[in-house]
C-alpha cells in the first residue's frame, strides 16, 4: 500500500477475512470486525473504534516478512535487521491519515498487552496461547522504567482499554455488523 485512502485500507481487512488471526480460531477481518462492535457497545467514542478496528492493520495490510512478531508460519519470530513489531508498522502506515489518539491505540497495543500482563498476573493467566507466545516476541514483562514510560505516554490508557478488547474479540461465528458500517466514520476522520 503505498497512498492510503478508505479504499486501501478496507481492501485490506477485505483480504484479511481470508486470514487466519494468528493463532486464534477467527479470521483478521472477525477479529477486526468484532473489536469495532465491542468499541462501540462499550464507549461509542469514535476515535475509539476507528483504533480498534485498525488495531491491526500492521498485521494485514504490511508485509508480513518484515514483521517481527508475526506469527505467520516460516516467519515465526524472526527479526530481520530493521523489522519492527506489527504495532509500530501498523502506525507508521497511517501515520499521515489519523489522529494522535487514533495512531496511539494502534502503536501502543501491544505495549499495552506487556503492562497489562506485568501489573495483573491474573490478566496474564486469561490471555490466549497465541497472544502468550507473542508476548515474548514482544519483549515479555516491563521492567519498572518501561513501566513508568508506559504510564506516561499519551494515550496509554486508551491503548489498555483497547487491549481489554482486543482479547474479548476472538470469539468463533460471533455475528457483526459488516466492514462497510464503518466506512463513512472512517472517511470522516481521515485526515488527507
Ligand atoms: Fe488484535
Amino acid at each position: 500500500m503505498t497512498e492510503v485512502t478508505v479504499d486501501t485500507i478496507f481492501e485490506a481487512l477485505e483480504t484479511s477475512g481470508q486470514v487466519q488471526y494468528g493463532t486464534e480460531p477467527i479470521t483478521e477481518l472477525e477479529h477486526a470486525l468484532q473489536i469495532a462492535d465491542i468499541a462501540d457497545e462499550m464507549s461509542g467514542d469514535e476515535e475509539m473504534i476507528l483504533a480498534a478496528l485498525l488495531h491491526d492493520i500492521g498485521r494485514v495490510a504490511v508485509r508480513q516478512d518484515e514483521i517481527s512478531d508475526t506469527l505467520v508460519p516460516d516467519h515465526m519470530g524472526k527479526t530481520k535487521d530493521g523489522s519492527k513489531g506489527h504495532d509500530a508498522a501498523g502506525a507508521e502506515l497511517l501515520s499521515d491519515y489519523f489522529s494522535d489518539r487514533i495512531l496511539a491505540g494502534i502503536r501502543m497495543h501491544v505495549a499495552a498487552k506487556r503492562y497489562l500482563c506485568t501489573v495483573e498476573p491474573k490478566y496474564r493467566d486469561k490471555i490466549s496461547g497465541g497472544s502468550e507466545t507473542t508476548l515474548r516476541m514482544q519483549g515479555g514483562l516491563m521492567s519498572d522504567e518501561e513501566l513508568e514510560k508506559f504510564r506516561a505516554t499519551p494515550f496509554s490508557e486508551d491503548a489498555v482499554q483497547i487491549r481489554r478488547w482486543d482479547d474479548m474479540a476472538k470469539i468463533p461465528g460471533k455475528p457483526t455488523r459488516p466492514l462497510e458500517h464503518w466506512r463513512d466514520m472512517m472517511s470522516r476522520h481521515m485526515q488527507k
